[in-house]
């Protein structure tokens, strides 16, 4: 498995390359599929959709890994707060002030576990060497969603709230740390060979409190997992964290940092890639330009990161609209990049 052997530190002959929301609204056989379920939630919890779309992408191009179909919002949704996803504005919940009144509800979690189990099985008959990714929400990132209770540019709602109510946020990061990690304790169990964390609101924390709401419940789960599963990959995705990434990958004791596409190459270089393996980090709008720009943009990527076990990917997930052929034309570029080892 070309993923996990390169996030173990073992540089390949291949770079392995997979893109964040591969399985998704840019595939027509993904829309197909989608067409069925009115309901998102109910889509993602269904056993042969979820793992259907999950190998959709697997089926269509030549990348080293599947991310199983699911979404972040599934964990608070096993918390009785009634997700629902609607076309024009995204998700929205219940919203909390404290942890009072949440209940884990049964049943829901399972199923998601269900899913992984059965497109393990699915994986391992038709592509034996591309590996499953399992993942989370951070716990800061879901905290925005609960507290706001819907998608939002700045969630200004959270940001208050830590300031003027740090017990009560403070007890909700804290439960949902511990909710993420026996989440995702329950996916390794599964089957899944890789987790990875995203935290894509990490960017909105201060300098003062990022040790507090994104470093310390990341590094909470990475040793709470450790402690079922020592050598499991994981990578972790601090996305807009900016100069704090190089705190993020020093503390968290993830393996790879995903690196979004405001990092700047020769920073990176620097100050990350001495300390974890790196996995990004192409503009995601690149993928909406000329062949020679597409291949440009890729190329610089290449070059600066290659001498070292790497993983490419997008610096977040792709858009809806990007044309099928330049995401062949972005595999076939990594593809035919070669290095020596
Ligand atoms: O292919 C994959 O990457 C696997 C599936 C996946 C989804 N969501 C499916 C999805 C993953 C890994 C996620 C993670 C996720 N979900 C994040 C973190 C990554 C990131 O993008 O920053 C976040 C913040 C969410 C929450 C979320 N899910 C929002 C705000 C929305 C609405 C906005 C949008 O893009 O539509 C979603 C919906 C969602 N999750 C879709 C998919 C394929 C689109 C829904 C549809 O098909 O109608």
């Amino acid at each position: 498995m070309y993923l996990v052997s390169t996030l173990k530190g073992h540089r390949q002959k291949q770079i392995p390359i997979w893109l964040m929301r591969q399985a998704g609204r840019y595939l027509p056989e993904y829309l197909k599929l989608r067409e069925n379920f009115p309901s998102f939630i109910d889509f993602c919890l269904n056993l042969e959709a979820a793992s259907e779309a999950t190998m959709q992408p697997l089926r269509r191009f030549d990348l080293d890994a599947a991310i199983i179909f699911s979404d972040i919002l599934i964990l608070p949704h096993s918390f009785g707060l009634n997700v629902v996803f609607h076309k024009e504005h995204g998700p929205t919940m219940q919203n909390i002030k404290n942890i009072d009144n949440i209940t884990v509800e049964n049943g829901i979690l399972e199923k998601v576990f269900g899913i992984i189990s059965k497109t393990k099985m699915l994986m391992k008959k038709e592509f034996p060497e591309k590996s499953l990714i399992g993942f989370a929400g951070a716990p800061w990132t879901v905290a925005c969603y609960m507290i706001e209770g819907r998608s939002s540019k700045d969630f200004s709602s959270v940001r208050k709230f830590c300031y003027s109510h740090p017990k009560e946020f403070q007890e909700i990061i804290d439960f949902l740390t511990e909710e993420t990690s026996k989440y995702l304790i329950g996916q390794i169990k599964a089957g899944v060979d890789v987790i990875k964390i995203f935290d894509s609101w990490a960017g909105l924390v201060t300098p003062c409190l990022y040790d507090k709401y994104v470093i310390n419940p990341t590094k909470k789960i990475v040793s709470e997992i450790r402690k079922f599963d020592q050598s499991i990959p994981i990578i972790g995705f601090p996305k807009g964290s900016g100069l704090l990434y190089k705190r993020y990958a020093e503390k968290t004791g993830v393996d790879c940092v995903a690196a979004d596409h405001n990092l700047e190459l020769s920073w990176i270089k620097e100050n990350l890639q001495d300390k974890v393996i790196i996995q990004g980090n192409l503009d995601n709008a690149v993928l909406f330009s000329d062949e020679y720009t597409i291949k440009s943009h890729i190329e610089m990527i290449l070059e600066s990161f290659s001498d070292k076990p790497f993983v490419f990917n997008l610096g977040h997930g792709i858009l809806p609209e990007t044309p099928i052929k330049n995401v062949n034309l972005l595999i076939e570029t990594v593809r035919s990049y070669k290095q020596y080892i």
